[in-house]
């Protein structure tokens, strides 16, 4: 053992390096748990549905863990936009043909119309509309959750343009609009075709709908490398560049208010991108205000 003197020297030695031991730990354990702290409560803030966010400067691991809850809490708060407008839109479309069907038995009921045939088709269009969003919500909702069953078999493209402008000419006839199919070089796929005739079928009844008398709406199908491209060309009012990108969108539409002759509830644009999609392929728009629009529906030929 060493003298007194020695004994007391170590002593300081040691105390000295449990000083600093435990200094550097209480530094390095409050600079841990305050963001660990931030966390928790941003984590909490996030349950209660609140808009939670956490500022960790410089580059370490619980940085990069911030920077990820940011992403996370900020993608759910575009969720929950986008839920509560879907309702709020969902609300609004079935609100208005219910409220059609109830005045019309309202006035009935008071003696104000007739109970005949024109009230019963009356009746029966509103029940039809309402159908039809319903059906499309189900159709988008199925994709959504990636439920979509498509039933794929040799298509002959040629034939399904037919049958879509077929089912159209009807209307097309009634609106004055010449409607033409064409198909270059016996395109071929293999595919979904009653998917498909519905996804074509969106395309040109908005062509028909959109286009003034005396125009034209072509359905134009054509191989291009490997994939097989199906144009919807029509000569009407075309879409500003400023809504071009949100065409697309659920329940959007250039004329907010719905009426009989501008038509739907602004979900067959998203339900044909929605099933290009499932078929591996993709769908576009180009158009010029006042001259036109083209959609272009393009699809892998083998799949
Ligand atoms: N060929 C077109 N020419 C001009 N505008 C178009 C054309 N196709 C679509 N649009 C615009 O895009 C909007 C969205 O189209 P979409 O097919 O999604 O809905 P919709 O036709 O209004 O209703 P739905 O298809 O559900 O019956 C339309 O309301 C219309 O304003
Ligand atoms: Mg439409």
């Amino acid at each position: 053992m060493g003298s007194p003197a020695n004994q007391a020297r170590i002593a300081g030695v040691a105390a000295l390096v449990l000083l600093i031991t435990v200094t550097a730990t209480v530094i390095a354990g409050s600079r841990l748990s305050r963001p660990l702290r931030e966390l928790t409560d941003a984590v909490r803030l996030m349950e209660e549905g609140k808009a939670a966010r956490v500022t960790v400067t410089g580059r370490d691991e619980l940085c990069r863990l911030a920077a990820a809850f940011n992403a996370m809490s900020e993608r759910r708060e575009r969720l929950e936009e986008l839920r509560k407008e879907m309702v709020s839109d969902i609300a609004h479309e079935l609100r208005t043909p219910l409220s059609n069907i109830r005045g019309w038995l309202e006035a009935t009921e008071d003696g104000v119309v007739a109970p005949d045939r024109e009230l019963v088709s009356s009746l029966l269009e509103e029940a039809l509309l309402l159908q039809h969003i319903i059906d499309d919500l189900q159709d988008l909702a199925v994709a959504d959750a990636g439920e979509l069953r498509l039933r794929e078999e040799p298509v002959n493209v040629a034939d399904l343009l037919v049958q879509v402008a077929t089912a159209h000419r009807g209307g097309a006839e009634a609106a004055g609009v010449t409607l033409t199919t064409r198909a270059d070089g016996e395109p071929r796929l293999f595919a979904d075709p009653v998917r498909l005739r519905q996804a074509v079928g969106n395309l040109a009844s908005n062509a028909v709908r959109h286009t003034p008398p005396d125009g034209t709406v072509s359905l134009l199908a054509r191989r291009e490398g490997d994939d097989v491209v199906i144009d919807v060309t029509d000569t009407g009012t075309g879409i500003a560049a400023e809504d071009l990108p949100l065409i697309f969108e659920r329940f959007w539409r250039v004329e907010k208010s719905r009426s009989r002759r501008t038509g739907g509830s602004g979900l067959g644009l998203p339900i044909a991108r929605k099933l290009a999609e499932a078929h591996g392929g993709t769908l576009h728009a180009t158009s010029v205000l006042g001259e036109g629009s083209t959609f272009t529906l393009r699809l892998p030929a083998a799949r």
